[in-house]
């Protein structure tokens, strides 16, 4: 709530932004080998810097009273840090994962952390998302909407009825469609689901229809429904939807790509069945990644079992956005405590891990120097969940866990740079294994920005 006050300030700058442009940042020079086709149905990285450049300074409103120097310093870096991750987000999990941080920090009452229920329709100019939205309409760039409503000229229906093959007044693309190219990841696009809703929901708000080019709501409620679809006619065994496309694969990611997105609509559309596939399908990958000798996630089921930090902060967050959910829509069952007993397994698993720096070693459990390096991009995620989870659970969390906790989040707060850089992070694309290269400055995370800013937050919000 603190950080949305600032809205005001800020956004009115707003249509000063558009000639902005700032020279982007490198790739990340290990991305190279991407091929073509890949990289054209992708939203150029300049066209969404300057959909989100107007990023705010959410020190001005900050009445926080945590008493820490590390935390001071991340509040004064946030606007670096996160303009940074604007500049280098391109890939499908990436916007998905930086449109939902961007929420979590500017407009919390759109996510299940601080939900109010509201009709996005009727919101004033100060609580409209302007740059999640920007980001999600640019996100589609490559988006086919032959077939759509406005295409169709059928936008007259109830805009969630679009959502849903069966009620749709114009029918969705025969084995639904992803929102984005996942680059072969069923799970990835899926993370783009809320910002794309939220995006339906405001197309209809008369501010947002004037100061955005944009397609009509019903157009992307419509593509939610696609890729709904596609989601849930992708491969699937013992229940669990995979995390590839084209062979059933479960990868730690998927519990932040794919579960929260559903309890999200469910959240959004008070719908049980949402919110309940969400849980199960948590709960199912939870179950099958989860190493019970040691309390942490493997990674890839058949060629990655092993123990990678950022996958475990994916699926302990992952799970925090699906209980906040159930939470918000005052949902109990079996799958929130055992979701909320697992977290605190996981945590305990996790922090005992931390390495002489504070951080979680990138690879841990394995004796290989190079792959056990601390890794800020999984430690900064999984600290957000922690201090997310001492708010939701205050009885389960306790102040050894809490301490460690602290120490993690000081050590990530010390591998960021003056340019607002979270150094120190794991090469997220893999392309030669997902090893962390401390001296290779160059290599920057956009996850790992996120990452800091979903930690500030979690904090913030925690009070301590
Ligand atoms: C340790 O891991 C690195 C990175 O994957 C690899 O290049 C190296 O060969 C490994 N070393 C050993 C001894 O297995």
């Amino acid at each position: 709530m603190r950080a949305n006050l600032l809205v005001n300030t800020v956004f009115t700058l707003l249509p000063l932004i558009s000639t902005a442009s700032a020279a982007h940042s490198p790739m990340r020079n290990r991305h190279e080998a991407a091929p073509k086709e890949f990289q054209r149905a992708l939203p150029s990285a300049s066209d969404l810097e300057k959909a989100a450049s107007s990023l705010l300074n959410p020190t001005q409103t900050d009445q926080t009273q945590i008493n820490s120097r590390p935390y001071k310093l991340l509040t004064k870096a946030l606007p670096k840090i996160l303009k940074n991750a604007n500049s280098i987000s391109i890939h499908s999990w990436e916007l998905g994962c930086f449109t939902e941080t961007l929420l979590e920090v500017y407009n919390p009452g759109l996510t299940p952390f601080e939900w109010q229920q509201r009709s996005c329709a009727l919101l004033e100019f100060n609580d409209i998302p302007w740059n999640v939205l920007k980001i999600a309409e640019k996100s589609l760039v490559a988006y086919d909407w032959t077939g759509s409503p406005s295409d169709l000229d059928a936008c007259d229906g109830k805009l969630e009825d679009y959502l849903d093959n069966s009620k749709s007044p114009v029918p969705h693309v025969t084995g639904g469609r992803a929102l984005i190219n996942g680059d072969g990841a069923l799970g990835d696009p899926v993370s783009l689901v809320p910002a794309v809703w939220i995006l339906a929901q405001f197309a209809k708000n008369r501010l947002v229809h004037l100061g955005l080019e944009m397609k009509q709501g019903e157009d992307y409620a419509w593509a939610v429904g696609n890729q709904l679809d596609y989601l849930l006619n992708g491969p699937t065994q013992i229940g669990i939807i995979s995390q590839r496309e084209d062979h059933w694969e479960l990868w730690a990611d998927m519990m932040y790509m794919i579960p929260p997105s559903l309890t999200y609509m469910g959240l959004s559309l008070s719908d049980e069945v949402y919110l309940q596939t969400g849980l199960e399908q948590w709960s199912l990958e939870s179950q099958t990644l989860l190493d019970p000798s040691v309390n942490i996630y493997n990674h890839i089921t058949g060629w990655d079992m092993r123990l990678w930090a950022t996958g475990n902060g994916w699926g302990v967050y992952g799970a925090i956005r699906n209980l906040y959910a159930a939470r918000a829509l005052s949902h109990d069952s079996a799958y929130v405590k055992e979701a909320e007993d697992t977290l605190l397994k996981v945590f305990t698993g996790l922090f005992s891990q931390l390495d002489d720096q504070k951080l979680l070693p990138n690879y841990m459990k394995q004796d290989n120097a190079t792959l056990a390096v601390g890794d800020t991009a999984g430690t900064a995620l999984t600290v957000a969940a922690y201090y997310r989870f001492i708010t939701l659970c205050p009885d389960k969390a306790h102040s050894k866990l809490t301490k460690l906790a602290e120490n993690a989040f000081d050590a990530v707060v010390g591998k960021i740079d003056n340019d607002g850089w979270v150094t120190h992070a794991v090469d997220p694309m893999g392309t030669y294994g997902w090893v962390v290269y401390p001296n290779d400055l160059s290599m920057h995370s956009p996850e790992a920005q996120a990452f800091a800013a979903k930690m500030w937050k979690a904090r913030t919000e925690a009070g301590i």
